[in-house]
């Protein structure tokens, strides 16, 4: 009698541990999260960019200091390669061929107008960063994500965050045009018309993704060549209140598989798969992530690079950050 309640028992306590064993198989072990530098306060990086050397170009928000880090150093250091001047702060950076790159900068007067850098970074050898011209673009402030365009690299596509408009750029002749305009790319004006509506914004085959920060989606539009759109927006995931009511969208870059990692205020990163499937890859509360705005995939594929703003409320405040998360093994 003892002995079969014994029995019983060891054989309750034994699927228990089969019953743990095979639930610690199936719940992903959280991703290393390593800090690569740190900024002091109140510099914010707000955007980071792989050169094909493995380095990153990181734009900062308090000046117009264009930084460059190498993340696989033993111990990476930020260095300013450039300060772009007629700015107060960097925003959008990307890659426009032949080692030119755009990199967007706020004028003084903030909200009135905005300008495109054109750059050539050279790394063979000594690095050395020249500014070839400046695309001035009027009436907006707030243009944070860019994206060139696949066929015509010279060609930029920008987000205006309040203006909820996609514009155009051509660095060639210096033009800029609005691709289009969308309700879908404005804040919610019903809760607040000044917050920003697109932030991140990344072209992969024939659509457009992006996130909207006040409205808390991530979508797509389908675009032609030109980046004007061919249809209307497709959501494809949302910031429910399951991941808390302060949360909110900013940048993001896809891996080679078409997940998107989302950079998501106040601590994590976010994983959406093609379908839509969302779930929180790294950081989450008490997270070392202070307010992470962009995420890049390096190279290699086996980490992601996190730019953050840093936190400037409590104790203690400190500067933005670049991190590294660990994927896989
Ligand atoms: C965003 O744009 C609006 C209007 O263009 C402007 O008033 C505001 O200051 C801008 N914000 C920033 C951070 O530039
Ligand atoms: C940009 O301007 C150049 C020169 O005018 C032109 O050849 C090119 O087609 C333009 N790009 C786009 C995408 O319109
Ligand atoms: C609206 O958004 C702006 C920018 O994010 C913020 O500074 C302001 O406090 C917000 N206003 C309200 C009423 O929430």
């Amino acid at each position: 009698m003892a002995l079969t309640l014994l029995t019983q028992k060891l054989k309750s306590c034994f699927s228990f541990l089969l019953l743990m064993a095979s639930l610690s198989l199936s719940v992903q072990t959280a991703p290393e999260v390593s800090q690569l530098y740190q900024f002091t306060y109140p510099v914010a990086v707000e955007n980071l960019f792989s050169l094909p050397n493995g380095c990153l170009l990181l734009s900062t928000s308090a000046n117009a200091d264009l930084y460059y880090i190498d993340p696989e150093a033993l111990f990476p250091a930020a260095q300013n390669v450039i300060t772009l001047s007629g700015s107060i702060k960097l925003t959008g950076i990307t890659a426009l061929g032949d080692n030119f790159y755009a990199v967007t900068g706020a004028g003084p007067n903030t909200g009135s107008y905005m300008q495109i850098y054109v750059i050539k970074f050279e790394t063979e050898g000594l690095v050395s960063v020249t500014v070839d011209h400046m695309v001035k673009v009027p009436e907006t402030g707030n243009i944070s994500g860019m994206a060139a365009l696949p066929s015509n690299p010279r060609t930029i596509l920008s987000a205006d965050a309040v203006g909820g408009r996609i514009l155009r750029v051509n660095t060639t002749d210096n033009t800029v045009s609005v691709a289009f305009e969308h309700t879908a790319l404005k804040s919610n004006e019903q809760i607040n018309a000044t917050a920003k509506g697109i932030k991140g914004l990344k072209i992969r085959g024939n659509h457009l993704y992006f996130t909207n920060s006040a409205q808390k989606f991530f979508g797509r539009f389908p675009i032609n060549a030109d980046g004007a759109n061919t249809g209307d927006v497709e959501i494809l995931a949302r910031l429910d209140e399951t991941f808390g009511n302060d949360a909110s969208y900013d940048d993001f870059s896809f891996d080679s598989e078409g997940n998107a990692f989302v950079a998501v205020h106040p601590s994590s990163i976010h994983k959406i798969a093609p379908g839509g499937t969302q779930l929180v890859f790294a950081g989450g509360v008490d997270s070392m992530m202070l307010e992470p705005t962009s995420t890049l995939i390096s190279n290699t594929g086996k980490a992601i690079c996190v730019s953050t703003a840093g936190k400037d409320t409590g104790y203690p405040i400190s500067g933005g950050q670049v991190l590294r998360v660990q994927v896989g093994t």
